[in-house]
């Protein structure tokens, strides 16, 4: 990753699913390094989940769910903001403001949506409309940078294309954002070897109960070398877990191990086990602690909510005012 600082960063979160290791090294581990020298702004996107949940329990579990584990992941509310993507409700108005210069061929070539069709998908309105509405999350805070995984880059350019169109037309008034691409050092590897994600429900969760992760990783899937035979560490999913969670010193005692035979895939899916649950060790602690303060991750959202609102609102006035869009409860000038 490279150095950045004093930038305004914004990044959304999809509470499409319950959270993974791949989740936490490809993304969210980064997402919070960044709140150390820069402005951050962290949302839930349950507005964009609404795309693919329908069910109103789940959207409310997931996206609660979401918040606890970013705070219990490091997430600062001292150092940045985290907030619900629905408790700014001005990106709908400005997501329409920008559907109003969005070319209908711009969005019909998007990736995410020609796949969704390929698969067979029938397509709503909100998943050809997605790339507007988050470009519109982008847009109304200024944002600088963007830090999302290269599946996005697609979508920040389509919300470059969409600013720059707009600000032809109404003068400079949306900041060009960024895209900050999380470099793919680790895809992680799910237990069947294919990248981990929860379409192909292969994810290790990072919050299970110990039973549980246990049964993920011993299901982890090898080739069937027996215990004496020597094995390959460089094709291996489990030492490619290991390394994620272990010291360098103990990923090379293992690829030693390896070679060496005489130590069978059980042996090490145990050691893995153990690190991956020692690794998040405090974070479980910290969100056993927050599950109990339930008050404090509302207080937390709540704050989150009023900064962002504040600084959206800034924009929008500006851009009703260019669009020549009257409001007049609030007042005009
Ligand atoms: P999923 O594939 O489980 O649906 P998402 O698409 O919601 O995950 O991903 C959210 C973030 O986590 C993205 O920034 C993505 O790049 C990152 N991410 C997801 N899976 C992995 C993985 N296996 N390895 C690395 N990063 C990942
Ligand atoms: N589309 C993003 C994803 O699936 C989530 C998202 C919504 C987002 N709005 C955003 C990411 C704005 C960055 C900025 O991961």
């Amino acid at each position: 990753m490279p150095e950045v600082e004093n930038k305004r960063i914004l990044s959304g979160i999809q509470p499409s699913g319950v959270l993974h290791i791949g989740n936490y090294f490809g993304a969210i581990r980064q997402h919070i390094d960044l709140q150390e020298n820069n402005d951050c702004l962290y949302f839930v996107a349950n507005y964009h989940a609404m795309t693919s949940i329908s069910d109103k329990q789940q959207l409310e579990d997931h996206t609660v769910r979401v918040a606890l584990d970013y705070l219990a992941l490091g997430f600062d509310p001292n150092k940045a903001t985290l907030f619900l993507q629905s408790d700014v409700p001005e990106v709908t108005e400005l997501a329409w403001m920008l559907s109003t210069v969005t070319p209908m061929g711009l969005l019909e070539r998007a990736h995410s949506y020609k796949d969704k069709l390929a698969k067979g998908l029938n397509p709503y309105h909100g998943l050809f409309a997605y790339p507007v509405l988050m470009a519109a999350d982008i847009l109304i805070y200024d944002s600088q940078l963007v830090p999302v995984g290269k599946d996005q880059k697609q979508h920040l350019e389509m919300t470059r294309d969409m600013a720059e169109k707009f600000n032809l037309t109404y003068g400079d008034i949306l900041t060009i954002p960024e895209e900050l691409i999380i470099p793919e050092v680790a895809v992680v590897p799910g237990v069947d070897g294919q990248k981990m994600s929860k379409s192909y429900n292969n994810t290790i969760e990072i919050f299970s109960s110990y039973k549980s992760l246990k049964q993920r990783v011993m299901n982890i899937v090898t080739d069937s070398k027996p215990l004496e035979a020597p094995k390959d560490p460089d094709n291996s999913t489990i030492v490619d877990l290991y390394k994620l969670v272990a010291t360098s010193g103990e990923v090379e005692t293992m690829q030693r191990k390896y070679r060496e035979g005489g130590y069978g895939y059980g042996h090490a899916k145990k050691e893995l086990l153990e690190k991956i649950w020692l690794y998040f060790e405090p974070h479980r602690q910290r969100r056993e602690r927050l599950l109990n303060n339930l008050d404090y991750v509302e207080q937390v959202l709540s704050d989150g909510a009023s900064r962002a609102r504040e600084r959206a609102e800034s924009l929008m006035q500006r851009v009703r005012e260019a669009v020549g869009i009257l409001r007049f409860q609030l007042g005009r000038n």
